[in-house]
């Protein structure tokens, strides 16, 4: 189902008084910021949560002053760890706002602090020792401590009222639209970006045991990167991210394993550049080099795959889309054709299931990943090849004929 997204050139309203004035940039790393108002008792509280990146402060400052009119004032600012995409707006802020006080854990402190924040104006969270921050408006929000999910410092803040946990860097991701609000594809951004970022998976089951237990009842989840979760998504999410192996989890591929797909990623390049077209080649070189907002998945050098930041799996699917991108029908087959032979010629065999897909034969990744970029998999033009072994060596023996 597709959800209707926001206007993001505005600030958003996810929930009542709850303010997203990220910005979108549109470079498939996002960061985002919100802005929670607190009434009651008479009196207004204005907390910014992780206010971000130096290149979002005039936006992110446009879209408080939207929300609070002109002459607003913030009284404090909430920071889940101590990157700097998270927190060095903090310091500008402070310097508009010279009593705006900061809450975060202390390992976070110890870190933030060299960005030239006010050490008489830090508030840490083992302070609250009941686990909340009570507001003098009379709201509460939970603290919910993540460790190593990604910083030994991390906590997560859960707003009690509205049940949207802002959960840092944990449930974000790269995106490949501005939307604001995650749909089920979100997921391989996410996958991809908790596949660098995180540790250990034992991390990511401790954060959603928690969170399960802590805030059970939520109702949306507001990530610092990439898309907002809503409630029909979070039991979407939530299983997925807890059996997710990330980081040292994912040591165990083998350096050849790995080095036969960069050289079969290499051989489908310069085969596809001699008999399909250069422009397709350009562009998926192009595609995977990095403009420094998050580390590249595939590396490139002199043109060609360097070295691989992902497991195999998710590699191979990325390089599929890429390569894929722009190309008519024939070209496809023709494509798929030199892919098939490549991996063939690299011992590369990986099963993944390709959900709505019915064919009895076992269908391999390389078959997956170019059904996946688009094609109907039902009627004559898209129906699978079918390459027995004969016809396989055949192709490789025309191919070594070159
Ligand atoms: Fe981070
Ligand atoms: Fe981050």
């Amino acid at each position: 189902m597709t959800i209707s997204q926001p206007d993001c050139s505005e600030p958003v309203e996810i929930a009542k008084d709850i303010y997203w004035v990220g910005s979108r940039n549109d470079k498939g790393f996002e960061s985002n910021a919100y802005l929670r108002v607190f009434k009651g008792n008479g009196q207004q509280f204005n907390l910014l949560i992780d206010p971000g990146p130096s290149p979002d402060f005039n936006t992110i400052a446009g879209k408080i002053e939207q929300v609070l009119g002109a002459d607003f004032n913030l009284d404090l600012v909430y920071l889940n760890h101590q990157d700097p995409d998270v927190c060095i707006n903090t310091v500008a802020f402070q310097r508009h706002f010279p009593q705006l006080h900061i809450v975060t854990s202390e390992d976070t402190w110890r870190l933030v602090r060299f960005y030239g924040l006010k050490e008489k104006q830090f508030i840490a969270t083992e302070n609250f020792k009941s686990g909340k921050i009570k507001v003098k408006t009379g709201h509460r929000l939970r603290l919910i401590p993540t460790p190593y999910a990604h910083f030994r410092g991390a906590c997560c803040l859960f707003d009690e009222e509205q049940k949207v946990l802002f959960s840092g860097d944990l449930f974000g991701g790269l995106t490949d639209t501005p939307d604001l609000y995650a749909e089920k594809d979100y997921w391989e951004g996410m996958k991809t970006f908790h596949e660098i970022y995180m540790p250990t998976n034992l991390a990511l089951k401790k954060a959603v045991k928690d969170f399960r237990q802590q805030a059970g009842d939520m109702k949306m989840i507001a990530s610092q990167h990439g898309k907002i979760i809503r409630a029909d998504l979070i039991d979407y999410f939530m299983p997925k991210l807890e059996a997710l192996p990330v980081g040292l989890d994912l040591k165990g591929e083998s350096q050849l394993v790995r080095e036969n797909y960069i050289k079969a990623f290499n051989a489908i390049l310069d085969k596809v550049e001699k008999d399909v077209n250069s422009d397709t080649v350009n562009t998926l070189l192009k595609a995977f080099q990095s403009d420094g907002t998050f580390p590249n998945s595939l590396i490139t050098k002199n043109n060609r795959i360097y070295s691989l930041r992902v497991p195999v799996d998710d590699a191979f699917k990325l390089f599929s889309n890429e390569l894929c991108q722009n190309l008519d029908n024939n070209q496809k087959k023709l494509v798929r054709t030199i892919v098939l032979n490549c991996l063939a010629d690299w011992n590369i065999s990986v099963e993944i299931p390709c959900p709505g897909y019915v064919d009895d034969r076992h269908e391999t990744a390389a078959e997956q990943a170019i059904f996946e970029e688009g094609q109907s998999k039902t009627g004559a033009e898209s129906k699978p090849l079918d390459f027995d072994q004969d016809e396989l060596e055949n192709m490789l023996d025309g191919l070594m004929d070159d």
